[in-house]
């Protein structure tokens, strides 16, 4: 178990494999055990000025603000962990200027906490509209912002991690390579591509570029939120975000954590990948409604409507499958 024995804290709602509590992930970090998890996987509230509805400090208190977590992070983590940060790129209020918070972050995880770069990605959400309107569509001085960047982090220079459970297929010129084979030779650049060039090794390993559109507006979640009145996450990850990097950095079984959990994302992709998760999130309303992303599909009719009402009406403590517990 990964709660120490002297926690206070009791789930907002558990799945069959997963814990969702209604708390200030800070005051909730010290009731988890040392090096109990093996992935920290999450997307901050953004470091905007313009507040969101939920909850952006000021950028310039920002980086202090997440360092306060940072300690134990790094503490309940195991030693083969992986800490992955989505975070999203700013301007500064009032100026075509970027914000440099997501380095400045970066920096400080590193020097201050002692986390390892073990690598950065880049998030590309092609469907991003163009903003901020000023100057972008208005006075056209800056181009479309689509990627945010995602620091992938670690407590040793070696942590868990598998690309071959995250390739993808082939390119049709690499499949008519791979039936027609590959003559070896120097390439122009002086690259020696040997005959290994054409061994199929199942797919191609992927690029730290995620091509990722958030475009998903009438899936199931949302539909339920909006039936039962219940506000959607603005700001959700693409589930398929979530499973890269819980295919690529864990094992089944293992303990996938969100610590701003948000609409539950996480919990909800690392629970079909057969991990156990925990999610932590300040807000009841986005609690409440990532309920509806654990309401079995496959659930007879009956049962799943009451689920589902159960969801909407506020009984906050109930376990959608108490049985498989
Ligand atoms: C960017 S959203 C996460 C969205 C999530 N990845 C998803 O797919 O739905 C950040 C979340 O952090 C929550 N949050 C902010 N401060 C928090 C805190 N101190 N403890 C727990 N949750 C917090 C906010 O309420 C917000 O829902």
């Amino acid at each position: 178990m990964y709660l120490k024995r002297n926690s206070p804290y009791y789930p907002y709602y558990t799945s069959a494999l997963g814990e969702a509590f209604l708390c200030d992930t800070l005051e909730f970090l010290p009731f988890l055990r040392d090096a109990s998890v093996d992935l920290i996987l999450t997307s901050p509230p953004f470091a905007l000025k313009r507040k969101k509805e939920y909850g952006n400090e000021e950028e310039d208190k920002y980086c202090d603000w997440f360092m306060s977590f940072a300690p134990q992070l790094y503490r309940i983590l195991k030693a083969e962990g992986s800490f992955v940060l989505d975070l999203g790129g700013a301007y500064k209020p009032g100026f075509p200027v970027r914000s440099i918070y997501q380095f400045e972050l970066l920096v400080r995880l590193v020097k201050e906490t002692g986390f390892y770069l073990a690598q950065e990605f880049y998030h590309y959400n092609p469907a991003r509209l163009p903003a901020p309107a000023e100057w972008v569509n208005v006075r056209r001085v800056r181009v479309k912002d689509s990627v945010n960047v995602v620091w992938w982090l670690s407590k040793t220079p070696n942590p868990k991690a598998d690309n071959r459970q995250v390739l993808r297929p082939y390119s049709d010129s690499m499949q008519s390579l791979l039936k027609n084979g590959y003559k070896a030779k120097l390439r122009p650049s002086g690259h020696d591509i040997s005959e290994k060039f054409s061994r199929d090794n199942g797919g191609a390993i992927p690029p730290n570029l995620l091509e990722l559109a958030n475009t998903d507006s009438n899936g199931r979640y949302q539909q339920l939120c909006r039936e039962h009145g219940i506000k959607v996450h603005p700001a959700r990850f693409p589930p398929q975000f979530a499973e890269f990097f819980i295919k690529f950095l864990t094992d089944e079984g293992a303990l996938v954590y969100d610590i701003f959990a948000g609409s539950n994302t996480t919990g909800f992709v690392a629970e079909k990948l057969a991990r156990r998760w925990l999610a932590t999130e300040l807000s009841e309303e986005y609690l409440r409604g990532s309920k509806f992303r654990f309401i079995d599909k496959d659930l007879p009719v009956k049962l799943a409507k009451r689920a589902t009402r159960a969801v909407a009406k506020e009984n906050f403590q109930m376990s959608l499958f108490p049985d498989k517990k």
